[in-house]
C-alpha cells in the first residue's frame, strides 16, 4: 500500500482489509453534472480536454475539491486507445463519441496499429500532473476500456442500443473480431501498464456493454480478453477493479480474470453477490444511480438499506451501479456523499 496516501480507504477495501466507513466515489464523478465542468467545456473540446494534461487535472479535481469524494478519476475516456490505433473519433454535443472510419470488414481493420504507446503519452503526462496536485490527498485511479466495449464502438460507429452491427460482425466474421479483441488487448495491457509507471493508485477497467452478451458470448468475446488483460498488468501494489454492465449474471465469471475489486451494477443484490465471489474479492457499488434523482429522505434511506445489507463485510466500495447522469442536481449528489462520509460502522 501506498504509504504516501493520507486518505487510503479505497485502497485498503478493495484488499479486502478493515475501513472505518466504506469508501465512495461515483462512475462519471468528474462531469457534466458540474456548473464548473461547463466552465471548463465551454472553452474546449472534449478530446482538447483530456490531451492537455493541466486541463485534465482541473477536471479530475473538481469532484474532489467540490464533493469530497475518496478518490479522483483520471479524466480522459475509454475510447482513447481506439483513436490512438487509428479510429477517426470525435465527440458530438448531444450524439457523443463518432468513429468516421467504422470497421464491418477485414479491409477496413486494416488501419488499426497495435504499436501506439506513444499516442497516449498524454495520459502518463496529465497523471504527473494529477498526481503533484492531490498530494497524497486521496488515491488516483486510471483506467481503459475493455475489449468486447471498445470493439462494440468500433463497429457500430459511435454508440448503440441494441447492439445488432456488433454482434453480426462477431456472430458472421469470429476470426476477424477475434484478431481486433486481441489487438485491441494488447495495446490496453501496454497502456495500463504505463498507467501504472506514471503513478496511479488503482485502475478499472470498463467493460461497460457486456449486458449485450449471452453467456456464452461474454466468455468468448469479453471474458478472455479481459482476463488476459488482468493477468499481464505490473500490478505491484495497485488493486483492479471490473466494472461491467451485466455484472449481476457475469460477477462469477468476472471473478475468473482475478480482480481485486468486482464493480456491480443495479440489479443484483450486493451481499449476494459478495457472497458468490472468492474469498477476499471486494465489491463495488451498486445504488441505482436514478436514486440520486429522488427527494433527500430517500436518497438517505436507500444508501444506508445498502449499508445495512453490506454491515461486517469488508471489502465493499461504495459506488453508482453506473454513472451519474448529465442532469442531475449537484446538490443531490453532494448530500448522497455527506451521508456516506458520516456513516460509522
Ligand atoms: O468518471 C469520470 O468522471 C472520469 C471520466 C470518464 C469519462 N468517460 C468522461 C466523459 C470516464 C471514466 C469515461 C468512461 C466511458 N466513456 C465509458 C465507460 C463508463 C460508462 O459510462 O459506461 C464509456 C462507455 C464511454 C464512452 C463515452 N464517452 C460516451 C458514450 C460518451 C457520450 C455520452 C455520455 O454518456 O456521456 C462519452 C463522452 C464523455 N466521456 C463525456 C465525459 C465527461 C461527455 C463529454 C461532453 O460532452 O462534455
Amino acid at each position: 500500500m501506498d504509504k504516501n496516501l493520507k486518505n487510503d480507504l479505497l485502497i485498503r477495501a478493495a484488499l479486502s482489509q478493515p475501513t472505518e466507513r466504506p469508501p465512495v466515489w461515483m462512475m462519471r464523478q468528474a462531469g457534466r453534472f458540474m456548473k464548473e465542468y461547463w466552465e471548463i467545456k465551454n472553452k474546449y473540446s472534449f478530446l482538447e480536454m483530456c490531451k492537455t494534461p493541466e486541463i485534465a487535472a482541473d477536471v479530475t479535481m473538481l469532484p474532489i475539491d467540490l464533493l469530497g469524494v475518496d478518490a479522483a478519476i483520471l479524466f480522459s475516456d475509454i475510447l482513447v486507445t481506439a483513436e490512438a490505433m487509428g479510429g477517426d473519433l470525435s465527440f458530438e454535443q448531444g450524439v457523443g463519441p463518432r468513429f468516421s472510419n467504422p470497421i464491418r470488414t477485414a479491409k477496413d481493420a486494416e488501419y488499426l496499429n497495435v504499436d501506439c504507446l506513444d499516442k497516449l503519452q498524454y495520459v502518463g503526462d496529465a497523471i504527473r500532473v494529477i498526481q503533484n496536485r492531490l498530494d497524497g490527498s486521496v488515491p488516483l485511479i486510471g483506467f481503459a476500456g475493455a475489449p468486447f466495449t471498445i470493439l462494440s464502438y468500433l463497429v457500430e460507429g459511435g454508440s448503440s442500443k441494441d447492439f445488432k452491427l456488433t454482434k453480426t460482425f462477431m456472430n458472421n466474421q469470429p476470426e476477424l473480431a477475434h484478431s481486433i479483441l486481441q489487438k485491441i488487448a494488447d495495446v490496453t495491457v501496454d497502456y495500463l501498464n504505463m498507467q501504472i509507471e506514471a503513478g496511479v493508485n488503482a485502475l478499472q477497467l470498463f467493460d461497460s456493454w457486456a449486458l449485450a452478451l449471452s453467456w456464452n458470448d461474454y466468455q468468448e468475446f469479453s471474458h478472455k480478453y479481459n482476463k488476459y488483460i488482468i493477468s499481464k498488468l505490473n500490478r505491484k501494489d495497485v488493486p483492479i477493479i471490473s466494472f461491467s454492465k451485466g455484472s449481476s449474471v457475469f460477477a462469477p465469471i468476472m471473478a475468473d480474470a482475478n480482480p481485486d475489486v468486482v464493480s456491480v451494477d443495479w440489479n443484483a443484490d450486493l451481499l449476494n453477490i459478495k457472497k458468490a465471489l472468492p474469498h477476499n474479492m471486494a465489491v463495488q457499488g451498486n445504488l441505482d444511480p436514478f436514486v440520486l434523482y429522488a427527494d433527500k429522505p430517500v436518497i438517505k434511506k436507500k444508501i444506508l438499506e445498502l449499508f445495512e445489507r453490506m454491515r461486517g463485510e469488508n471489502g465493499f466500495i461504495f459506488n453508482l451501479g453506473h454513472g451519474i447522469m448529465p442532469d442531475m442536481p449537484f446538490d443531490n449528489v453532494k448530500y448522497a456523499i455527506d451521508v456516506i462520509k458520516e456513516f460509522r460502522y
